[in-house]
């Protein structure tokens, strides 16, 4: 039984695979539409999400299955002191895959160890989030033809993004990839990721003004301050709005730029940006639909002729 706690569970072959498969989807809906039929997806939220939670949902429901769960962890028996472990077995007797979302690093691991199931990752705390990144790539693939040799600006949340830490993580994979690293001094990328980079010699440079580097890019990945990850408020205040991107830094960019965004959008991208063109992060939402289509299928070992 396989689960998907990284983005690197995937060869990156498996991956072309999976992507080759939400592709199919994309273009025959109707050809997957029974392929779930009989089959459930438990979402288990233990953190707030709209976005993740519901394109699960949704997914599953594209693929005839059906979907319970619960959306934060006060409204689950975490809130009477379960452990994870204890859920995810009891989640087992009731679902055939489950997508986890958790404030704690490594718990949907932990659930993983336990379960008689397929876990997904659907985010744990500052650390990973695989099917976002999964998104990331499909977009990627899908609009600029290819995974590799370009230039991409990370910029915002550096630190507490965990979209962000997937992301470079899989990314590495690919040939001729130069990071530039946008973000004020306090939300850095952490260092571990830094010393990753250098060991494996992948280009990189870190940047505090986003019109200064702009030019440069092929893809520009944007993301929100992760106001609740940090420790005071009076932090998130002052980092909230070092970033907003609008249409005088647009005019800055390549013609074939693309903008990436995991959402939830806060104040990063004003709003003028979202009719230009290279804004994609709307479609974005869609790829993320299809590949945890292809994802579902691949994990409980479905193959639709
Ligand atoms: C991201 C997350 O939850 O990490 N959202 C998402 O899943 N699309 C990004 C964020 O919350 O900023």
């Amino acid at each position: 039984m396989r689960h998907l706690m990284n983005p690197l569970d995937f060869t990156v072959e498996e991956l072309d695979a999976l992507f080759d498969l939400a592709d199919d989807i994309a273009a025959n809906p109707a050809k997957y539409a029974h392929a779930c039929e009989g089959r459930k997806l438990a979402t288990c939220f233990y953190e707030p999400s709209t976005r993740t939670r519901l394109s699960f949902e949704a997914a599953m429901l594209n693929l005839g299955g059906q979907v319970l769960g619960f959306s934060d962890a006060g409204s689950s028996s975490a809130s009477k002191g379960e452990s994870v472990s204890d859920t995810i077995r009891i989640i087992s007797c009731y679902a055939d895959i489950c997508a986890m979302r958790h404030p704690k690093e490594g718990a949907p691991m932990v659930a993983a160890s336990r379960s008689g199931i397929p876990v997904i990752n659907a985010g744990d705390g500052g650390h990973q989030h695989p099917t976002q990144t999964l998104t990331d790539l499909l977009t990627i693939r899908a609009l600029k033809g290819r995974l590799g040799n370009f230039t991409i600006g990370l910029c915002g949340d550096l630190k507490f993004g965990r979209t962000v830490h997937s992301l470079i993580n899989a990314l590495i994979r690919y040939p001729g990839i130069r990071f530039l690293f946008i973000s004020p001094t306090e939300l850095k990328v952490p260092d571990y990721i830094i010393d990753m980079l250098s060991e494996k010699e992948i280009e990189y440079e870190e940047v505090i003004r986003l019109e200064d580097c702009i030019g440069q890019l092929d893809l520009l990945y944007m993301t929100r301050v992760q106001r609740e990850r940090f420790f005071n408020e009076e932090d998130y205040v002052r980092l909230k709005d070092f970033y907003i991107l609008n249409k005088e830094k647009m005019a800055l960019a390549k013609d074939d730029m693309l903008v990436l965004h995991p959402l939830p959008r806060v104040n990063e991208i004003s709003v003028e940006v979202d009719d230009d063109s290279r804004a994609v992060y709307f479609k974005q939402a869609q790829y993320g639909v299809y590949v945890r289509m292809a994802l579902i299928l691949t994990l409980l070992e479905i193959t639709v002729s």
